[in-house]
């Protein structure tokens, strides 16, 4: 099987051979019929594009995520006339493909570290011309996405919009997207952690995003508040301020994406990073800045408020 590798990333022994670096037990272990460019293949439709799934994971209801993250990635290629995209968990290469002939992106790295899925991403990605050198159009890749992120940072090899689209929460690639964004950038960051924004996982939701969040009624909304809240934390740390642009809660999943841009320089005086209070009595909600962290209590005076970590209060809906 032969590989394409990213220009950009380091040219260690390490990149181009065809295979997994982490044999991580939590990727799914099939060999679906591949050949080089071939395979036994399900052939589906998204908003008129054609093309095979093969045994890759892939959703129908993901495809409003898709067309939000394509949506925001032409309005950017309009603005900027240039737009470099870095797909970090690809799939099949449905939204790769997207980013290419929907939003019109110069240059695709479709990433995913199944390499087994090759194939399939190549074959759905051959619908555009890839070209060659400085033309190039895209390239695929099988690595874990915190490598490639790294060493797209070490290389300077910049990205204007990274979609990581994870299983489970993706806290743990924060950091590395950041660095690899160009500034002024977008970030599509995923969560699919519904026990965490439940409430039922306080100590993981408190692990990944610095949330501890408890059962209250509005969790869906909790669950993108919980996402933002750990980008902010991330960027503040790095030197940089998010700008939330839009959030979108899917029932299925239950997946919770929400789009940043990441600009430089710090935000002194968060007035959108605090708690929020639910009283589990009369059930008012309110929120409370970490000043008044120590007045927290409802109205109702049954002082059963619970309390977690809110963010980003000006979060947009769509
Ligand atoms: C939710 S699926 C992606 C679906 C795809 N983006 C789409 O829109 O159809 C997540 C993908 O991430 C890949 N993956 C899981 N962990 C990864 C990691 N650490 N680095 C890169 N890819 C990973 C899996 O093989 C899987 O294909």
């Amino acid at each position: 099987m032969s590989i394409l590798t990213p220009k950009a990333l380091s040219p260690s022994p390490c990149l181009g051979k065809p295979r997994n670096p982490i044999p991580n037990p939590k990727f799914r272990s099939f060999k679906p019929h591949v050949t080089q460019f071939h395979c036994t293949c399900e052939r589906q439709t998204e908003r008129g594009i054609e093309f095979d799934t093969g045994e890759s994971f892939f959703r129908h209801e993901s495809a409003t995520g898709r067309d939000l993250g394509v949506l925001a990635a032409a309005l950017y290629r309009q603005s900027k006339g240039s737009l470099r995209v870095l797909d970090a968990m690809c799939g099949c290469g449905i939204r790769s493909c997207r980013y290419l002939l929907e939003a019109k992106a110069d240059f695709v790295l479709a990433n995913d570290a199944n390499d087994e899925y090759r194939g399939i991403i190549v074959g759905n990605l051959k619908k555009v011309e890839r070209g060659f050198g400085d033309t190039r159009r895209w390239v695929v890749s099988h690595f874990d996405a915190n490598r490639v992120l790294t060493e797209c940072y070490l290389q300077r090899d910049f990205f204007d919009l990274i979609d990581i689209d994870s299983f489970g929460s993706d806290s743990l690639f924060l950091r590395s997207a950041m660095s690899a964004l160009r500034l002024n950038g977008l970030l599509y960051l995923t969560s699919t952690d519904g026990y965490s924004s439940g409430g039922h996982r306080p100590h993981c939701s408190l692990a990944a995003y610095g949330a501890y969040i408890r059962p209250m009624p509005c969790s869906n909304e909790i669950g993108l508040r919980m996402l933002i809240g750990g980008a902010v934390r991330e960027a503040s740390l790095l030197g940089y301020h998010v700008t939330p642009l839009f959030s979108y809660y899917s029932y299925h999943g239950p997946v919770f994406r929400v789009m940043l841009q990441v600009n430089r320089g710090k935000e002194h005086e968060n007035r959108h990073y605090g708690f929020i209070s639910y009283c589990s009595q009369c059930g008012n909600t309110r929120s409370f800045s970490w000043e008044e962290l120590g007045q927290i209590s409802c109205s109702c005076s049954s002082n059963k408020s619970l309390v977690l970590w809110m963010a980003a209060q000006n979060l947009k809906h769509c």
